[in-house]
């Protein structure tokens, strides 16, 4: 069971887009694949609402709610036989509180879009992730990838040196495209969708996919249903 969380604190730069892309993706190549959202706007929850009944099935988990008719541990429960564990994350998170979610996943990715307040906040979010999160301790991968890019504008070179000057792997650039668009209203990753419309898009996730599946795998002490117990509602 690998565990990935999509991870920024800033809002908007494409967590739940690249957890359901993940997900969608891994289950159409015949993965076992949950999806948890711990977001209290239930945007990967709804995604998964709208997945058609005939595609391969996500396990999905409401992790934002507080269910009083179930233990914690019993909502969070995540099937055994799971390959991969897709969580997306709420914006918003910092200090003391990113050891919490580092601590409990084998790999952690960061988009980050191509903007100058985007830079700006996702350089204060890596430089805690590393410092207070203590990722290296931990021992957890991580990556960042580009989102939304434009190319050939200015802001996307100064994104490029950006991700290119940290000490941690950049390993894809997801173009802007309305294949995203379309994908989400369906409930499904780009990758299933009618090709050849959206192969361009679909190609620019090789890089990312392939780093994924030679990333080691942690042991882990801590159970999911501790993450962020401060996070949840009803
Ligand atoms: N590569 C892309 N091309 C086009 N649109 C995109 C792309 N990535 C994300 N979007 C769009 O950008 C918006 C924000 O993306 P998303 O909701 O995934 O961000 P988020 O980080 O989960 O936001 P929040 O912090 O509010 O949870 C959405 O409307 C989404 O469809
Ligand atoms: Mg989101």
């Amino acid at each position: 069971m690998h565990r990935i969380l999509v991870f920024n604190s800033k809002g908007g730069s494409g967590k739940s887009t690249i957890a359901t892309n993940l997900a969608g993706y891994f289950a159409s190549r015949g993965r076992s694949t949950a999806l948890l959202d711990y977001d209290p706007q239930g945007s990967a929850m709804r995604w998964l609402s709208q997945r058609p009944k005939d595609k391969p099935k996500i396990y999905g988990i409401a992790a934002f709610k507080n269910r009083m008719d179930l233990t914690r541990s019993w909502q969070l429960h995540i099937p055994s036989q799971a390959d991969w564990v897709i969580i997306d994350a709420p914006a918003g998170v910092t200090g003391f509180r990113l050891a919490d979610y580092v601590q409990r996943v084998d790999t952690i990715i960061i988009p980050v879009l191509p903007s100058p307040i985007d830079i700006h906040a996702a350089a204060n979010f890596i430089k805690d992730l590393l410092l207070v999160g203590k990722s290296r301790q931990f021992g957890t991968n991580i990556a960042v990838v580009a989102n939304r890019v434009k190319e050939n504008t200015r802001v996307y070179k100064q994104l490029r040196r950006f991700l290119a000057s940290l000490e941690l792997p950049y390993v894809a650039t997801f173009r802007e495209s309305q294949n995203y668009i379309r994908a989400a209203e369906q409930g499904l990753s780009i990758h299933e969708l009618i090709k050849p419309r959206a192969t361009a898009s679909c190609e620019q996730w090789n890089p990312l996919l392939a780093w994924l599946e030679v990333m080691p795998q942690r042991r882990f002490n801590e159970p999911l249903h501790n993450i962020f117990p401060l996070w949840a509602k009803g």
